[in-house]
């Protein structure tokens, strides 16, 4: 595959809310472009799910290896049928439940998806995603459309339109401009297709809102390094920014008592006294706040030259649980 080139093309970013935005959206999909949109959890790359030739440009602008799958975008269950062999009745329970949502399902896939998008898997991951920009090009459409998240791969998802101009600028013909996105961090994705539903990567659908509908959900262990990943956003380091960062375990004021000016923090709670304010990072102090800051902040410490990036400790709980997620691959520990 040849690596698209950084200036193939002069990106578009346009409000998604100026006149013909969305109409221009839909028709570089229909012709198998690619188009930076946003979902209530991050911004997608989105791409005719049921073309090959599309799909691939999507590896290409990202950079992403052939063996990680992407997950295919709905506007109904009408929809996400067409794109599996088999809809359970879990399946039908959570999308009730759920979508539109943060919450991708993996089903066996239907012939009409092709291996590409599923890196030459049996399954496909299916999303309705809760955003209206991402719907109403999804209503244009009619088509399915695979969306990983709209950042170069290994990097940090974008939450902004200006994260994705950063990392995806000159690569990609159009960037809709939405906004903020809501919740901040990637979707849940659950594992149909086994005996007991198994949570792959958590998100802000926790595993307690899985359990109420489902029962029992198991939990994927991290694989160890010489086994078959099951699902590659497993793997350890990912979402990393460019600086260290560091997610504190223990005492949160000796890590700031090794700090130099080259390190920036993210905390729940206010600078000591004698911090510079640039390089102290006050977030939400619930869960929903903080994931909807986590990815900006850390893009920005980027921007500011940050070497280092200490977190403070995360609370424990149910709703903690993805932030830990990400943080943890984010530090590559
Ligand atoms: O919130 C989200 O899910 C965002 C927005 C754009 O919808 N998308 C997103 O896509 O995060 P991506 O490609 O960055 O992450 C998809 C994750 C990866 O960890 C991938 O390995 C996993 O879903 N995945 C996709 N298809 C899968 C499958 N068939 N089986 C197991 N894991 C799958
Ligand atoms: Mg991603």
């Amino acid at each position: 595959m040849t690596e698209a080139s950084e200036h193939a093309f002069s990106t578009e970013v346009h409000p998604a809310d100026a006149p013909g935005a969305l109409g221009q959206a839909a028709e570089l999909l229909a012709q198998g472009q690619l188009v930076a949109l946003p979902t209530e959890t991050v911004y997608g790359l989105a791409a005719d799910a049921r073309s090959p030739e599309a799909v691939a440009r999507i590896f290409e602008a990202k950079g992403r290896p052939a063996g990680n799958p992407l997950i295919v975008h709905v506007d109904s269950v009408e929809m996400a049928k067409d794109c599996v062999a088999a809809w359970p009745s879990a399946a039908a329970q959570l999308a009730e439940a759920f979508w539109p949502g943060p919450l991708s399902l993996v089903l066996p896939k239907a012939d009409s998806i092709p291996d590409i998008v599923t890196a030459g898997g049996a399954t496909v991951a299916v999303r309705c995603p809760a955003h209206p920009v991402f719907s109403a090009v999804l209503a244009k459409c009619g088509f399915p459309l695979a969306a990983p998240s709209a950042n170069r791969s290994n990097r940090v998802s974008p939450t902004r339109a200006e994260h994705v101009v950063d990392q995806l600028g000159g690569r990609i013909p159009l960037i809709l401009d939405g906004g903020a996105c809501d919740l901040g961090i990637e979707s849940t994705v659950l594992d149909l297709t086994g005996d007991t539903p198994t949570l792959l990567r958590p998100g802000m659908i926790s595993l307690g809102q899985l359990q109420a509908v489902l029962g029992p959900v198991a939990t994927a262990k991290p694989p160890a390094a010489a086994e078959p990943l099951k699902s590659p956003g497993q793997l350890q380091r990912h979402y990393s920014p460019r600086a260290k960062l560091i997610l504190v375990k223990g005492d949160f004021g000796a890590a700031l008592g090794q700090a130099d000016e080259t390190t920036h923090v993210i905390a729940r709670t206010a600078a000591p006294a004698a911090w510079p304010s640039e390089r102290w990072h006050r977030l939400p102090d619930a869960a929903a706040g903080f994931a909807r800051e986590l990815y900006d902040t850390l893009h920005r410490c980027d921007q500011l030259g940050a070497v280092t990036i200490l977190v403070q400790p995360l609370p424990d709980g149910d709703k903690w649980v993805a932030l830990r997620d990400r943080l943890t691959r984010a530090a590559g520990a």
